[in-house]
């Protein structure tokens, strides 16, 4: 099926709670289980200047959603974004994860006065460090016990690509 991706509407909240509800795409992210549609539904409808939210859609059904967001609120760190991406096990590994990815590197190199995005991953999600590496993401580190994950503190990478280095 085609995959189409476009900016996230606050009446997506319903989707952005169903991915985050799949185990696999809460806990390969640093969300918690159990989200809440209220939660959503206020992000997405309050959404600060300085996030780009973008959801995948295979037809009606959202499958995917993924954003750029301000790393911290200095104006020395405007050139840089975060990057967050979730896809849930029904779609992993059908091109979902690559079209929101091409869709945020295409949108931040074209339109955005960013030179570096970035983020972190868990050391052992090598199909999340494939997608990324494959769009110019490099290890710059480990962060070692970065985060819980289902009872233990794991190792993430912390990954970069600079749009001056990119392919
Ligand atoms: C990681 C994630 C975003 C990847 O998205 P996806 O839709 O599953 O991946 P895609 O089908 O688009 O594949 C993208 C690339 O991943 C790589 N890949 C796919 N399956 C793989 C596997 N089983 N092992 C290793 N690499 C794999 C390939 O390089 C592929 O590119 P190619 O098709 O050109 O060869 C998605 O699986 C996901 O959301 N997982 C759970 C949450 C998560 O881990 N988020 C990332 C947090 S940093």
């Amino acid at each position: 099926m085609d995959i189409t991706v476009r900016r996230a509407e606050p009446g997506d909240f319903e989707g952005f709670c169903r991915i985050f509800s799949d185990e696999s795409a809460q806990s390969g992210t640093l969300q918690l289980p159990m989200p809440t549609r209220e939660h959503w539904r206020k992000r997405l409808s309050d959404t600060p200047e300085g996030h780009y939210i973008f959801v995948a859609c295979a037809g009606d059904e959202i499958v995917g959603n993924a954003g750029l967001h301000p790393s911290a609120p200095t104006p020395r760190r405007a050139h840089a974004l975060i990057l967050g991406v979730a896809v849930p096990s029904p779609w992993q590994g059908r091109g979902v994860g690559k079209a929101l990815v091409g869709t945020l590197v295409d949108f931040a190199d074209r339109w955005l006065p960013v030179t570096r995005l970035e983020l972190t991953v868990f050391t052992d999600n090598a199909r999340a460090i494939a997608l990324y590496r494959g769009f110019g993401f490099e290890v710059e580190g480990t962060h070692r016990q970065y985060a819980l994950r289902d009872g233990r503190l794991a190792d993430v990478l912390a990954m970069a690509r600079l749009k001056a280095k990119a392919p």
